[in-house]
């Protein structure tokens, strides 16, 4: 059972449609290409967002004893996660504590701006006291972590986020052959390849330059022995929130084909490998084709500071 004050802000979200991208690039390899509209949820909590944060937040809400009273995690500067966790606790009347990897900047970005506005405190660690940060996955494994405060993995990467990932499946009307997701810890992926039927290929794209880790890391988190997905590791551009010039060309004419906003991190590298694919005859004419569009699009800020400076 899903805690009222989460039904109701769930209640509150727009609907994620499928959307057909017509773009005239693909018409001659005869793919149909759909992109399944996260983005469209919320604003803010917006893409894998919701869908992660939502039945670790039931947890958190639904704990006998002393009621949680902060949530608390971790990310970067420009962290969706973060961004994500400090609307949602401002919303639900819970404290948040964001650990975020680095010193504290002089001037604070965009993100981290809007988090100390929602009411989130913040707390800056070094790189490598972050790195360890990450070894802690359970709520109540934080070392330090006081009575009342829930901890929450970088990202959302808890077990409890494959439920929510996995209900976009049933959302998908259409019979489709190959659902495509962009991969930063894999959750995501995982979470979708929990639920999709054995007849249609999930395909990751991997967001991080030398994320040979994150296959294993996927596989710890099915519930089954499936075997129909693989994650593409050619399209991190550099690596993670990296960039280059055809990426961004690409994002350019998608926007201005389709009038369907990207960000560069995650769903626009994703597109932008799914069409290198499609070009290359990697698909079969007919095959019918399912992108999540993963939202994140308050990073974009973080990508015209860095060209201004
Ligand atoms: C917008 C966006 N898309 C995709 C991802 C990748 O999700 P996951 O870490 O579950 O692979 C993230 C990170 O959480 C994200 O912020």
């Amino acid at each position: 059972m899903l805690h009222d004050k989460l039904a109701q802000l769930e209640s509150a979200l727009g609907s994620s449609i499928l959307s057909q991208i017509n773009d005239p690039e693909l018409a001659p390899y005869q793919v149909e290409l759909w992109l399944k509209r996260d983005d469209l949820l919320h604003p803010i909590l917006s893409g894998n967002k919701w869908r992660k944060l939502k039945y670790i937040l039931n947890h958190a809400l639904s704990l006998p004893g002393k009621p949680v009273d902060t949530l608390v995690s971790m990310g970067g500067v420009y962290s969706n996660h973060l961004h994500a966790l400090a609307f949602v606790g401002h919303a639900l009347g819970i404290n948040t504590l964001g650990i975020v990897r680095g010193e504290a900047p002089a001037t604070l970005t965009p993100t981290l701006t809007d988090l100390q506005n929602f009411g989130m405190r913040l707390q800056f660690v070094s790189r490598s006291d972050y790195r360890t940060l990450r070894e802690y996955q359970g709520s109540q494994e934080l070392p330090g972590l006081k009575k009342g405060q829930y901890w929450i993995p970088e990202g959302g990467a808890h077990a409890l986020a494959l439920l929510g990932v996995g209900e976009l499946l049933a959302e998908i009307a259409l019979p489709f052959d190959t659902l495509c997701v962009p991969c930063g810890t894999g959750t995501t992926l995982a979470g979708l390849i929990n639920q999709a039927p054995a007849s249609v290929s999930v395909l990751g794209f991997a967001a991080l330059k030398n994320a040979g880790f994150l296959s294993g890391d996927v596989h710890q988190m099915l519930t089954g022995a499936q075997d129909n997905w693989l994650i593409n590791h050619d399209y991190h551009c550099g690596g993670f929130a990296k960039t280059t010039p055809a990426l961004l060309a690409f994002i350019d004419r998608f926007q201005s084909q389709t009038g369907i906003a990207l960000e560069p991190v995650y769903t626009g590298k994703m597109l932008y490998g799914l069409y290198e694919l499609i070009k290359s005859h990697y698909f079969k004419p007919g095959h019918r084709l399912v992108a999540v569009h993963t939202g994140g699009l308050q990073g974009n800020r973080g990508f015209a500071l860095q060209e201004e400076g």
